[in-house]
């Protein structure tokens, strides 16, 4: 068990031995699924970064990597997700996997999926760490999921509470106390 436990934590949910043999299990589909194509791995800064390295790492082929930045912002009641760093490299007729740390609301997925749908890749999938399904509002396909996990705030491994624990080793749920403060 990792040693590393904030006291804003209250369980440890997946340490880190759960999150290396499930990120193993998930680079070996994707090395079956892709190969021969042009296998591009996107992430959403910075969250996705954690898991994108592992993942990467896991994937016995060749591969690029691209990076997008968002920031979320509510105008009225509704979520908006807005655009702030934008790709580096082209992906028109790329096999495009867009790795994410965790689907929750599926707003910033959703969102995401149109840029990149609007380049033209001749794939485009989601890898998702973790699924929140609970909160669910946009609906979105997911191709290739870790974990499905509760309605909990979660921290670790790449997953922060304004800005901090994202280098945690495993992924915590937080005390409420600690998500309300
Ligand atoms: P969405 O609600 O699916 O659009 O998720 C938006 C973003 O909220 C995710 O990319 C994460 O950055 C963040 N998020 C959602 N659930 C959690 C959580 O449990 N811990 C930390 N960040 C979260
Ligand atoms: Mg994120």
């Amino acid at each position: 068990m990792d040693t590393r436990f904030p006291d804003a934590c209250d369980r440890i949910l997946l340490d880190s031995a759960a999150l290396r043999s499930r990120v193993t299990e998930l680079g070996c589909a994707i090395t079956r699924d892709y190969e021969g194509q042009d296998l591009r791995l996107i992430t959403v800064l910075k969250g996705g970064l954690y898991f994108l390295a592992d993942l990467a790492r896991a994937i016995d082929l060749p591969l690029a990597m691209d990076f997008l930045a968002v920031s979320p912002y509510f105008a009225g009641k509704g979520g908006v997700v807005r655009l702030t760093k934008d790709l580096s490299d082209d992906i028109g007729g790329a096999s495009v996997l867009l790795v994410e740390d965790v689907v929750d609301t599926g707003l910033t997925v959703n969102y995401v999926l149109s840029l990149l749908r609007a380049h033209n890749p001749a794939r485009l999938d989601v890898c998702t760490l973790l699924d929140k399904p609970a909160r669910r509002i946009a609906d979105v396909p997911i191709s290739y999921c870790g974990f499905t996990m509760p309605d909990r705030f979660l921290v670790g491994y790449g997953l922060d509470l304004n800005g901090q624990y994202r280098n945690l080793p495993s992924i915590a749920s937080l005390r409420d106390e600690a998500v309300l403060a």
